[in-house]
């Protein structure tokens, strides 16, 4: 199983350009406008900022690539909860089941900050719909245009504790 080949760990400063050339070339940052400059950037800082957290997982072998990323603040949403940025595979490493193990690790962070786990999906992605859905996540709202004009942003929220 690959998620069992695969570690997890805090996303490391000289992994920062791997993890933005991971996401860029998924259709939905193309789709948010997302730039590898700018992601650079928001990554660094990411890194340096309280409460805020960026997860990597790769297969277990020399020289792996990035296959999966979680972007994450562990506390301060509605001051009750923690909220996924952004929870994102590369292609060939979807639908094994490990985007469920980047998310237990998510959830595991953010417990022992805050009961409730916030996020936001777009409306028309309904895989990660199904997706959030089977790990215990309630949609509760729907954000009009929140980012982009015509997208709709769907609320998430899963009670942890
Ligand atoms: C959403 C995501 C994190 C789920 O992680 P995952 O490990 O693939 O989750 P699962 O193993 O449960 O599989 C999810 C679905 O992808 C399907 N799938 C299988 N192979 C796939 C592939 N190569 N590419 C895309 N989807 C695939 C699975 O069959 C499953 O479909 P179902 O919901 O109809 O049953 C991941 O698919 C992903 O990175 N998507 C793109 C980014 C994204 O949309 N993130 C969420 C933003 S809110």
């Amino acid at each position: 199983m690959i998620q069992n080949m695969c570690v997890i760990k805090d996303l490391q400063e000289h992994e920062v350009p791997a993890a933005a050339a991971m996401l860029i070339a998924l259709p939905l940052m193309n789709r948010y406008r997302a730039t590898k400059e700018r992601l650079d950037v928001q990554l660094r800082q990411a890194l340096c900022q309280p409460g805020i957290a960026v997860i990597v997982a790769r297969p277990d072998e020399p020289g792996a690539e990035i296959a999966g990323l979680a972007w994450f603040a562990t506390e301060g949403t509605f001051l009750m909860g923690g909220y996924l940025k952004l929870l994102a595979l590369a292609d060939q490493y979807r639908g094994k089941g490990l985007g469920r193990k980047l998310l237990d690790v998510v959830e595991s962070r953010v417990r022992v900050r805050s009961p409730y786990l916030f996020l936001l999906a777009s409306d028309d992605n309904e895989a990660a719909h199904r997706f959030y859905e089977r790990l215990g996540y309630v949609q509760a709202g729907r954000f009009e245009h929140l980012v982009l004009d015509d997208v709709n942003e769907l609320v998430y929220f899963k009670k942890l504790v």
